[in-house]
């Protein structure tokens, strides 16, 4: 049976594993609850790295371990930060959700203040590049 999870579940999730986070360069921890449809979370915290560039967002290190474990079916997410308004996620992130997550599914934004904002995939990256942008493969 699927697991009913409120919004502000996932927002805690988010909350919780940003403590977790590995930022020793920019000390700004971020932290990312994503729901799957059976009702599973995969957290994320962002992982730095003393080569920069080599650094994962929270966003992308709960994506990859979600599909990383075979999961294909998601349902929400969520993201918070210490930021001043609700954490708008990077524009990496916005194109690997925009890869796994249907147009309308709602990500949950947020910060340590209680601020939140909730943008469909949609909102958050209009006129994305997609999958069906790229050539159709010759056979
Ligand atoms: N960061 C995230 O984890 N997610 C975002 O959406 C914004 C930025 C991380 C990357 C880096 O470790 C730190 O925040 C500062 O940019």
């Amino acid at each position: 049976m699927a697991v009913i999870m409120e919004k502000i579940d996932l927002l805690n999730k988010a909350k919780e594993i940003r403590a977790k986070a590995y930022t020793p360069y920019s000390k700004f921890p971020v932290g990312a609850a994503l729901l799957t449809t059976s009702g599973k979370v995969y957290s994320g915290c962002n992982i730095e790295n003393a080569a920069y560039p080599v650094s994962l967002c929270a966003e992308r290190v709960a994506i990859f371990k979600a599909i990383s474990e075979g999961e294909t079916d998601f349902s929400e997410m969520a993201v918070v930060a210490d930021t001043g308004r609700p954490v708008p996620p990077c524009g990496s992130c916005r194109q690997v959700m925009s890869e796994f997550f249907d147009k309308k599914m709602l990500i949950h934004i947020g910060n340590l203040h209680d601020d939140q904002k909730t943008m469909t995939m949609e909102e958050l990256l209009p006129f994305s590049f997609e999958p069906s942008d790229l050539p159709a493969e010759e056979v």
